[in-house]
Parts: structure tokens; sequence; C-alpha cells
């Protein structure tokens, strides 16, 4: 075995684990001459969480970033990360939007499909496969590992060989936690070899320190790719780092080949892009260990962070860590990936800020029922019925899940035309409303004005800048050395969550206050009101629906606290705080 070949992370992974998916475009392109001329298998650079990220914070089209990447990296390949059926959404999709996603990805740049499915349920893969078949582009069916009595060796190499037969080109080992210890990875590539002929890459996360041992031993038991960062945007949650690896395998039958100089020319450069990103930061840089109990993986981890600071609950972290493999047994242990992960962490979140399934997201029910696949291992059966019960379904989902789903292309493209004003909308579009019906129709609106330019915070302020009237002000301030980003406006201002990045919209409807006369319903949790569940003034049942609200990307219903006629005090697009009254009834 010679010459290990290295993808680099750096454009998407390592910023989707670092700082929450935010690095722009423009911060990529100035480097890419140089990122082309080192000889990496691939780029990873799209995918995953970018293209949600792309349109929600940065206001920039993921599709142009991948044509303007794939023409400033005419040599290497762009690989994406697709969640399989999800592609890169929360649901499962029709076979026709799946084929047109994969045919569009590989037109505008994608050269290598990095196809997984949170729950490796093969069935998941199989219309996106055989798209990009047709396109004549790199298959890498990816296993995500974990570590469950479920997730066995034998069990992995099972997979292996299944996807070797429906024509993956090559195969990866996604440790989104970075749970694989360095001899099982010995171990589980020595018998993976055994069992298949295509290539073998590692994907492996820095989060426990084990990540450059992992990747070693895998090496020197035949895997032909490892996945690295340059080192600026190594380690912590993110991956181990370029450089090292190289240099680890200098002199040795494993050689990479890589010129460091160059590699040190690029670090510099990301050193300096990084701290455009400070504000994103994960507060996770070093070695968690806590990981090796609870699974949580990077990207998971960032924004668990984020998601709880929303929630103004950031102080509960550590219960939630200790909920989610409580929740990941229950829901039959999904590996804790895309959307998995979100789906069992966000239920954590509410178990632990509500009590125990107390309310079950949408998402959870679907997962319960069997919706997304076949999970690893059996399920509460309590849960399930509840889920079942609550989606009016006789039993569990056991044929594949997208059998169910009728083709809606065609539906999606008719939508687009009439908000866009356009009967000729391009396919991307169409694609981006498909993956982000709630996100999209802002983005398209607010396109033409170009993308978020991130600047290097100051690390103190130096004379706060005075605010406009009635406009919010953002300073850093620093106690004891620490740096807290608060919000300063004059009494009465509507402070919105998400100043960071962008202009955060603004509510659409001014909160409204409760008369006094009855019962108020209030929030359990902060997000953006989806919908009415009953009209306006009708009667509802204590416990009933009353709202669907979308929070921290799952949807969630709001239920009558007494019975009587519902008065809303919020309209559907609103966003609304933990706690704030959304409802009054009787
Ligand atoms: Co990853």
């Amino acid at each position: 075995m010679a010459n290990i070949k290295l993808t680099d992370l750096a454009l998407r992974d390592a910023h989707q684990s670092l700082f929450a998916t935010r690095m722009v475009t423009a911060d990529m392109l100035p480097i890419c001459d140089k990122l082309d001329k080192v000889g990496y298998f691939a780029l990873e650079a799209w995918g995953g969480a970018t293209f949600d990220t792309a349109m929600r914070f940065l206001n920039e089209d993921p599709w142009d970033r991948l044509r303007k990447l794939k023409s400033a990296l005419p040599n290497t390949p762009i690989m994406m990360l697709l969640r399989g059926q999800n592609l890169l959404g929360y649901r499962h999709y029709a076979d026709d939007v799946v084929t047109k996603f994969v045919e569009a990805a590989a037109k505008n740049g994608v050269g290598i499909f990095r196809i997984f499915d949170a729950l490796n349920d093969p069935r998941n893969f199989k219309t996106a496969i055989e798209a990009a078949k047709k396109t004549g582009k790199h298959i890498q069916a990816a296993i995500s590992y974990a570590t469950t009595p479920f997730h066995t060796r034998e069990k992995y190499v099972e997979l292996a060989k299944e996807y070797e037969k429906i024509g993956a080109n090559s195969l990866a080992i996604k440790d989104m936690a970075g749970l694989l210890k360095p001899y099982e990875a010995y171990e589980l590539v020595k018998a993976l070899k055994k069992a298949i002929s295509i290539p073998i890459e590692i994907h492996s996360h820095s989060t426990t320190g084990m990540s450059v041992a992992a990747l070693a031993k895998a090496a020197e038991a035949g895997a032909e790719i490892l996945d690295t960062v340059i080192s600026p945007l190594a380690m912590g949650t993110s991956h181990s780092p370029t450089e090292t690896m190289v240099e680890i395998f200098k002199g040795t039958e494993y050689d990479t080949g890589l010129d460091t100089n160059l590699l040190l020319e690029i670090a510099a450069y990301f050193r300096e892009i990084k701290k455009n990103y400070k504000k994103f930061e994960s507060g996770f840089l070093g070695a968690d260990t806590r990981i090796l109990v609870s699974q949580v993986p990077g990207g998971m981890l960032s924004n668990m962070e984020g998601q709880l600071k929303e929630q103004g609950a950031l102080d509960k972290l550590d219960d939630v860590l200790k909920e989610i493999p409580l929740v990941q047994k229950d829901f039959g242990y999904p590996s804790l990936v895309t959307p998995t992960s979100q789906i069992v962490g966000i239920q954590a979140v509410l178990n632990v800020l509500q009590g125990r399934y107390v309310n079950l997201t949408a998402e959870s029910k679907d997962l319960l029922a069997g919706k997304y696949g076949a999970c690893p291992a059996p399920k509460n059966p309590a849960l399930v019925k509840k889920a079942l019960e609550a989606l009016k379904l006789e039993k569990e989902v056991t044929y594949r899940p997208a059998d169910d789903i009728p083709p809606e292309f065609e539906k999606l493209e008719a939508e687009v035309k009439k908000l866009l004003g356009t009967d000729t909308p391009s396919v991307e579009d169409v694609l981006s409303y498909a993956m982000f019906p709630k996100i999209a129709p802002d983005f398209f609106k607010k396109r033409s004005q170009g993308p978020v330019v991130f600047k290097p915070e100051p690390d103190a302020p130096s004379a706060p800048a005075p605010a406009g009237k009635n406009e919010a002000a953002k300073y850093v301030v620093n106690v004891n050395g620490a740096n807290y980003n608060v919000v300063v406006a004059p009494a009465g201002t509507v402070i919105t969550a998400g100043v960071a990045a962008g202009a955060a919209p603004a509510p659409e409807a001014a909160a409204g206050v409760p008369s006094g006369g009855g019962t108020v319903v209030p929030a359990p949790v902060a997000g953006t009101i989806i919908r009415y569940a009953v009209d306006e003034g009708g009667n509802v049942a204590a416990g009933e629906t009353v709202i669907i609200i979308e929070s921290m990307k799952m949807e969630l219903e709001i239920k009558a606290t007494a019975g009587g006629k519902v008065h809303f005090l919020v309209s559907a697009g609103a966003k609304v705080t933990a706690r704030q009254p959304v409802a009054e009834i009787g």
C-alpha cells in the first residue's frame, strides 16, 4: 500500500463543525488556486448544512457557490455530502426530486457524491445512486458509524458489500462523533478489505482526540483515502490537521507526496480568514471526552449550543447531553447524524425543558413510525404507539419510505413559478425551494442584495458606535477576559434573535397583548409560527393543538392549556420567544 490520498474538508465540514457553517464563498475563492495545486483526492465543499446556511444566514445562492468553486478548482473533484433520500433537507423526497437534484448537482460541478443515510438503510440510497450513476460521476457510499450494541463490525461489513453491489465506486466510514478508536479502525478496515474491493475513505472527527491515531491505523490496515483539514480549521469538533498527517506518513510507504510548504501557505490564509468567524466559534475546541458516552457529533454539539442559547437555556447543555443517549435508545438507536441527530437532539432538548416526551416533534413521530426507514434496533413500543396514534396510522411503515411519496417536482415547480412570477424558473431554484420551502422564498426576494460580508471582530470595542433611532447596537463586552455579545437598544425596540449574521428578519406580526380575560397559551420554545391548527374564534378543548411552530428546525404542536374560544396573539411567520403568549382561550 502506498501513497495515501487526502480529501480536505476546509470548505464544508470544517466550518460546519467549528463555526456553524458560516464561511462565505468570498472567503473561499481567493485560496482555490492554491488548493487546486495540492493534489488532493477531492475537496469536500458542498452539501451537508452549507446549502441551508447559505440561504438562511448568508444570503448566498448555494448553486452559485458550486459553480464558482468548480471554475476555481478545475483540477480537483468537488465532493458533496448528500443524505440519500433526504437530499439536504429533513424529510424524504419523492424519487423525481432526488433524481433532478443529483443531475443538477453534477451539472453545476459536483464530481464525487458522498451519499449516506442516518439509519444505514440501503433502500434510502437506491434512487440517489441510480441517478448519480447516470451522471457518470464518482459515487461514494458512506456508512454512518456509531458504537451502539446494534452497530457491529459484522453489520458494517454486510453494509459495505451491499453498497459495492449497488454501484458505489468507493466506501466511506463516516465517524461523526470521533468514536472510531484507532485499534478498532485497524480491525474494521482489515475486515472491510477482505470483503470489498473498492477503495475505503475514513472520515473521523477529532472531537474526542482520537482521530489522528485512528487515521494512521486505518492507513496501516489498507484505507486508501483519509479526510483531513488544513490546520487552522482542524481539531476540536473538526478533523485531523492535513499537514500533521502528511508529516506522519512522510518517508513511509504511506507517504502522501503532498508539498508541505504549499500547505503552510494555505494554512496562513485560513488563519486570517478564521478571525472573521470568531463569534460563531464552538465552545468545544479541545478534546471533549464526554462524547465517548453521549456520542454527540461535532456539528450537532455546536448546533445544540446555538439552539439552547436561542431558547435562553444554555445552562441545560449538560442535562441535554445526558438525555440524548436515552432518546437514541428509545428511538431504536439511529446513529446521530443529520437528520436523526437533529431529531434526537431536539427531542432531548424538549424532554429537558418540558418533561420527557410531553411533546413529540412531527419529525420524532415520523421516525418512530418508520417513515425515515428501518432503525437498527427495536424502538420503545409505548412511544411508537403514541406516534402512530398521532399520525393516524395503523402500523409502522416497513416498505421503502419513499414508495409512499408521489412525484412532486411539477407541483413544486408550479409553486416557484408563482413565487418568482416567471414561467421559466431554473431547476436549481425549484430544488432550493424543495429543500427549504420556508427559507427559499425570503432568500429569492433578497438574493439580489448579495451575500453578507464577515469582517474580523475586535477583541474589545474601542468606542461604541452610536445607534440610529430605535436601532439595536451590538457590542462585544469583555468581562474578566471573556467576550460577551450584547445588544443595546432603546426601550420599546423589538430585538430579534439571530443578530449575528446579516439582517435578522423582523417579526411579521407585532406581538399581541392578552386581554387578561382568558387563559394564556405560551410558546413552549422560541421559534417561528408556521400556521394555526384551528380557526381564529373557533372552539377548542384543552390539550387540542392550536398552533404549529417551527423551532430548532423541527415542527412542534402548541396545545391549548384550557377549553374555550381561541384568540390568536401572533400571526403565521411571526418569530416568538420562549414563554411568549401566542393565544388566549376563553
Ligand atoms: Co463530518
